[in-house]
């Protein structure tokens, strides 16, 4: 039987979907985006070739199967037409990619208040992508977005467009003193760059509901961000503005909550995040940085560096809780490979009280401290392992805690940033 896998992050982002993604996509019919924008940034490597993800499902390099955007992602044509272009001499994206007409866009002054809303809030500055992700979001849950489907009538567009724009302008002009941009070139653009991709817009949740209609088919749905920048339950203000939660991958695509069969938690063997907030793990000193320096860990989308801290058992509870989650990857094992001790945090102390599972009230968030157990290091290598029984004991000890303290399987590990260097446990497409 073929299964839906929902692959979500459960931590602040970045944590290797695109890459497991990629990976399981081969043997998939469908892959789908549920939520997000270009604000996410999945990186790809296949036999050291490297490839940036932000808005396309990261389906689009396997000849196997349709790549589709849902009806809860935002939309930047400028973003998507950039990454075509960055693809062209890789993959023909128009035969390739559907999009749903129901997206609602990202227009050039959605990013002018983005910007202009993270000046206002100086020292508090939420450390947003800056691509206009939050003030969408805004208008499509306010009823005033222009949606994909506004595009093929002008007059409509037009329309839309205009009581739109002059709505920003109003408020970059007179409530942040910043520059407005002009009606008519936003018109425009936004007409002309329509003209050239509509030939993938459609009804994605009919297309999805066609390919599920065969039990042969597996669809997998990519999620973007991660728990933790969760608009309900991350931490708030500190989060993006879409639901993360597997469940958005119903919502997301028009597909129902019964057509999932298996949730796909992806965490790295440590933590990242990037942009301000809270983040109890955070390590200030050289095992932070050699961290940061071994992983890598500069954004995908924004080039900023991420923030670098121990592996914490509160966020990923709240995360699996959130999110149904039914088993997880571990990536990014080999990162700790010359670490001769490892922390994880168990559990929180909040003003002297132990907490399991993160707390989802954002000030108590703040305070919390953690509670670390410390494992020894294995100091020997990880990297590109592609066997369970040729990692160290000390790793597969490191990995039997995490299971045990989540109660949830690992099924898979990945051992470097490479599409193959992945340890598969089982296979989840066809359990
Ligand atoms: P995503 O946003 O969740 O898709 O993750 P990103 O692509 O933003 O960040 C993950 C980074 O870690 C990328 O640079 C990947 O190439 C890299 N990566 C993924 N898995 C592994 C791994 O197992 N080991 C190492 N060393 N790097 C990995
Ligand atoms: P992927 O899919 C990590 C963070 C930003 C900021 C906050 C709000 O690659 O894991 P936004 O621009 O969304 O309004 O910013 O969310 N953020 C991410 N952090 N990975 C991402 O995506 C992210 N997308 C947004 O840094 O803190
Ligand atoms: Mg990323």
């Amino acid at each position: 039987m073929a299964n839906n896998i929902v692959v979500i992050g459960t931590q602040w982002g970045d944590e290797g979907k695109g890459k497991i993604v990629d990976l399981l996509a081969s043997r998939c019919a469908a892959v789908a985006r549920f939520q997000g924008g270009h604000n996410a940034g999945h990186t790809l490597v296949l036999n050291g070739k490297k490839t940036v993800l932000h808005l396309i499902p990261s389906g689009i390099l396997h000849d196997t199967g349709m790549c589709y955007i849902g009806n809860g992602v935002v939309l930047s044509l400028e973003a998507l037409e950039k990454e075509i272009e960055e693809l062209t001499d890789v993959v023909d994206v128009f035969s390739k990619l559907r999009i749903s007409n129901t997206c609602a866009l990202i227009l050039p002054t959605h990013i002018a208040l983005d910007n202009a809303r993270e000046i206002q809030r100086g020292k508090k500055a939420i450390g947003t992508t800056g691509r206009g992700i939050g003030p969408a979001y805004e208008d499509k849950i306010a009823r005033r977005a222009v949606k994909l489907s506004d595009c093929s009538d002008s007059d409509t567009l037009k329309e839309k467009v205009t009581e739109l724009v002059t709505y920003h302008n109003f408020l970059l002009e007179h409530y942040y003193q910043q520059s407005t941009l002009s009606v008519e070139e936003v018109y425009q653009e936004v007409k002309q760059r329509y003209d050239r991709i509509k030939a993938m817009v459609t009804d994605v949740s009919v297309s999805l509901s066609t390919i599920n209609a065969n039990p042969e088919n597996s669809i997998l749905f990519e999620g973007a961000q991660g728990a933790m920048l969760d608009i309900d339950h991350g931490t708030y203000p500190y989060v993006t503005s879409s639901n993360t939660a597997a469940a958005s991958a119903a919502t997301g695509t028009g597909l129902g909550p019964k057509d999932i069969d298996h949730v796909l938690g992806i965490a790295k063997a440590y933590t990242t995040r990037v942009g301000g907030g809270p983040f109890p793990t955070e390590l200030f000193d050289e095992v932070g940085e050699k961290i940061a320096q071994i992983g890598n860990e500069v954004g995908a989308s924004t080039g900023r560096a991420r923030r670098c801290g121990w592996f914490d058992v509160p966020v990923m509870r709240r995360a699996i809780m959130n999110s149904s989650v039914d088993s997880l990857c571990i990536t990014k094992l080999d990162v700790l490979d010359t670490l001769p001790e490892i922390k994880i945090c168990v559990a929180y102390d909040l003003d002297g009280q132990r907490l399991d599972i993160a707390p989802n009230n954002p000030d108590d968030f703040e305070r919390c401290k953690p509670i670390y157990e410390t494992y020894e290091g294995w100091l020997s290598t990880t990297a590109s392992v592609r066997e369970y029984d040729n990692l160290p004991e000390k790793a597969i000890d490191y990995l039997l805690a995490i299971e045990e303290l989540l109660n949830v399987k690992i099924d898979m590990i990945s051992t470097s940033p490479d599409r193959n260097d992945t340890i598969i446990l089982k296979d989840l497409i066809n359990e």
